[in-house]
């Protein structure tokens, strides 16, 4: 028998949903805050040791159904050959940004197997040490990767990004066609090493317009997964309003949405056929147990019973009480839909 996450992505009847929940492995855990006392986070990321351990501590601590490998996004870009930087209180820097032709020239197209060996790795670690736990993997969308290459940190209004995208299109389509052929790649490698499923997290597509995400999201995220196959493979963007006609033709198998959707909305439009993740409000979990148990039941029901990850509609934050997580974990634990 395959595991709920399986059903679930396949589309098969399950008893209830299965939770978890982006950032599950952070700095809201105590083990987490421990570890990175004494190891930085590119470390952490580099090694698939410790990777491999701080994927299991949300596993061993809360139950959660399944686990993502412990990494970021942004090694990626120092595959194609960008140094990047967690300076603290600053997040990620990427130290020299590409914004013109001649940058965009000093990249360069790696074989995935080479330069990103420690994720893949990782789910096969993760695999021998927790079988019985299924494994995510993931990569970032190539426009989301594009924003951190060519802004060089996060932004308010990422206006290197656009001016690139509006001045050199010819280059914005160069890399973002790089991106989108290792994206694809990484992924395939991580389901090689056995992930269940992938997710493409196209976090910053919710800057462009639904006019600029067709022309500079879609055909990349749609280049992306059409090099992988294999197991489920799940798009999210946070701001999934704008494009919610758009987001089935992506080529995802399921797609997760942020909590500004409403989740019966989300799947009439998608359709029967499309799984749809989340769609918690991340500060729900600052609420008091009883309220966060109402807004879970409330998403179960409007989710219904197929075809239903339970997640958060973003990443976890630092600030999260644990009672908060807890809480939200065992109202969809004790969820029990009517066999049908
Ligand atoms: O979900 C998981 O548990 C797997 C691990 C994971 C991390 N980052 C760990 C992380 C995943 C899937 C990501 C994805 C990621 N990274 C995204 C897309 C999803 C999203 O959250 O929108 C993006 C945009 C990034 C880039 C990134 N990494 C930023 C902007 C930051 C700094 C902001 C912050 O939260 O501090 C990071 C750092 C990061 N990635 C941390 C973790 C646990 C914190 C690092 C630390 O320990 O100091």
């Amino acid at each position: 028998m395959s595991s709920l996450i399986e059903r679930a992505l396949a589309g098969q009847p399950v008893p209830r949903p299965p939770v978890w929940f982006m950032r599950q492995a952070g700095r809201y855990m105590k083990e987490y805050r421990e570890l990175r006392a004494k190891v930085s986070f590119l470390k952490l990321c580099g090694d698939a040791d410790l990777a491999c351990q701080v994927t299991l501590q949300p596993v061993e601590r809360f139950r959660v159904d399944a686990a993502i490998v412990f990494s970021d996004i942004l090694p990626v870009l120092e595959a194609i050959g960008r140094e990047i930087r967690f300076d603290k209180g600053h997040g990620p820097r990427v130290l020299e940004p590409v914004r013109s032709a001649s940058d965009a020239a000093s990249l360069r197209r790696p074989d995935v197997a080479d330069a990103l060996p420690v994720v893949p790795e990782t789910i096969r670690r993760f695999r021998s040490a927790r079988p019985q736990t299924p494994i995510l993997g993931f990569a970032g969308a190539p426009f989301t990767l594009l924003c951190y290459l060519v802004q060089g940190s996060g932004s308010r209004n990422w206006e290197h990004v656009k001016a690139l995208l509006w001045s050199e299109p010819t280059t914005a389509d160069h890399i973002l066609s790089l991106l989108a052929d290792v994206v694809g790649d990484y992924l395939q490698s991580q389901i090689d090493a056995g992930a269940v499923a992938v997710q493409i997290f196209d976090t910053w597509a919710g800057i462009l317009s639904p006019e600029d995400w067709r022309r500079w999201s879609l055909p990349y995220v749609q280049r992306a997964l059409g090099r992988c196959s294999g197991a489920p493979r799940i798009y999210y963007t946070k701001d999934s309003a704008p494009y919610l006609d758009h987001l089935t033709q992506t080529g995802a198998d399921a797609i997760s949405i942020d909590w500004r959707v409403d989740i019966a909305q989300a799947r009439q439009v998608f359709g029967p056929t499309i799984p749809v993740q989340g769609n918690l409000d991340p500060v729900a979990l600052f609420a008091p147990p009883d309220e966060i148990r109402r807004r879970v039941r409330r998403i179960i029901q409007a989710a219904g019973p197929r075809g239903h990850v339970f997640n958060l509609g973003h990443g976890v934050l630092p600030t999260t009480p644990i009672e908060g997580v807890e809480a939200m974990i065992d109202e969809v634990h004790q969820t029990r839909w009517p066999e049908t």
